[in-house]
């Protein structure tokens, strides 16, 4: 595994943490400050993902379709967590079946195609944010 898909599956872990610890919370200030949390590093995470993705997206015939699909689904999975009250469990479901396909079929695959220098370059813009 690269370096940066083991920053994504790093990133899945920690916001499937926070979900968790926000399906457990019962106080609402908490609650709060929890969900800003998520909406922060769900943002930053389908950002990332993104320009990573679609560098590659035109050499990698065999997964077109599965990252347009997941392009929609950030789409979605962003609207749905911006509405005040999303459907919590149904939300973390989806993501969950998201983020399995990342880790293992985009993320394998593009491990395949990407360049060591294209590697180190979007590590630094990561950093950078
Ligand atoms: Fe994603
Ligand atoms: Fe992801």
């Amino acid at each position: 595994m690269n370096e940066l898909t083991g920053i994504f599956i790093q990133e899945h872990i920690s916001l499937n943490a926070l979900f968790n610890e926000y399906s457990k919370e019962r106080n609402v200030e908490r609650k709060n400050i929890l969900m800003k949390d998520i909406h922060r590093q769900l943002f930053a995470h389908f950002k990332e993902e993104e320009m990573y993705y679609f560098k590659y997206e035109d050499n990698i015939k065999e997964i077109v379709l599965t990252l347009s699909r997941l392009k929609s689904e950030h789409e979605l999975l962003t609207a749905l967590i911006k509405k005040n009250n999303p459907d919590m469990p149904n939300f973390v479901k989806f993501l969950m079946v998201h983020e399995h396909i990342e880790e293992n079929t985009i993320y394998p695959e593009l491990e395949k195609h990407i360049k060591k220098e294209d590697i180190a370059a979007l590590l630094k813009q990561l950093l950078k944010q």
